[in-house]
């Protein structure tokens, strides 16, 4: 299987959103990564429920919805009805964690979770196969155009052992800073799924850029 590309919405241009949605619609690309930050978690905020919806009603491929939010649990059910299909909280932001992906599930979406560059990943190993997707970040969350922590790379070679230790199914999802070369590394550490935001829309043609990518 190659790798999934999960375009950030986050540095699209929101004036144009529709196009940049049939843009994605139209490419190479897998999912469509989708950022909610609420100014508590992190230090910036992004969108919320409407424009999710407004997404939704364009995308022909999946919604990988982010959740750069404190108490997640609350809203789980309001990010289904937006049109989630797959839902990463952060660990660093969930008291019960197993409880919310059990949440998460059972409101048919697949469950993912999130870990900033300062947590181990060996706090998943437990949990790890109740999981549909880790997000390793290789940033710290909360903007676009970051420059990549390079210890992602370690991170991401390290959770693969586990997962192939405890029989997870779980896919890793990198997201921070992802280019062709960085994207590269992280895929021969071990990554199956690569975000990537302003390296695609900075790009003079994203839809290339997004095949550049998925060639790697
Ligand atoms: C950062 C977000 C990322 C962001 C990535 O907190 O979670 O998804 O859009 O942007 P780039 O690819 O520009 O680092
Ligand atoms: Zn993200």
């Amino acid at each position: 299987m190659s790798q999934i590309i999960s375009p950030s919405v986050l540095s699209c241009d929101f004036a144009n959103i529709q196009r940049d949605v049939e843009m994605i619609n139209n490419s190479t690309a897998d999912w469509f990564h989708v950022d909610v930050m609420d100014g508590v978690f992190v230090p910036n905020i992004s969108f919320g429920f409407p424009v999710i919806s407004a997404i939704k009603k364009h995308a022909t491929k999946p919604l990988d919805v982010h959740l750069m939010i404190a108490n997640p649990d609350q809203y789980i059910e309001a990010f289904k009805k937006a049109g989630a299909d797959w839902l990463t909280v952060h660990y660093e932001a969930c008291t019960h964690l197993h409880r919310t992906i059990q949440v998460i599930k059972a409101n048919g979406m697949k469950a993912g979770v999130a870990l900033n560059p300062h947590t181990s990943v060996e706090v998943l190993e437990d949990i790890l196969p109740e999981l549909d997707l880790v997000l390793i970040m290789s940033v710290n969350p909360g903007f676009g155009g970051q420059k990549f922590i390079p210890h992602a790379l370690k991170r991401v070679a390290r959770l693969k052992e586990l997962i192939n230790k405890t029989g997870s199914s779980a896919l890793i999802e990198v997201d921070g800073g992802v280019n062709l070369e960085t994207g590269k590394q992280l895929l021969e550490a071990g990554a199956d799924a690569l975000v990537a935001g302003s390296f695609v829309f900075n790009s003079p043609d994203p839809t290339q850029t997004i095949q550049d990518l998925k060639a790697l």
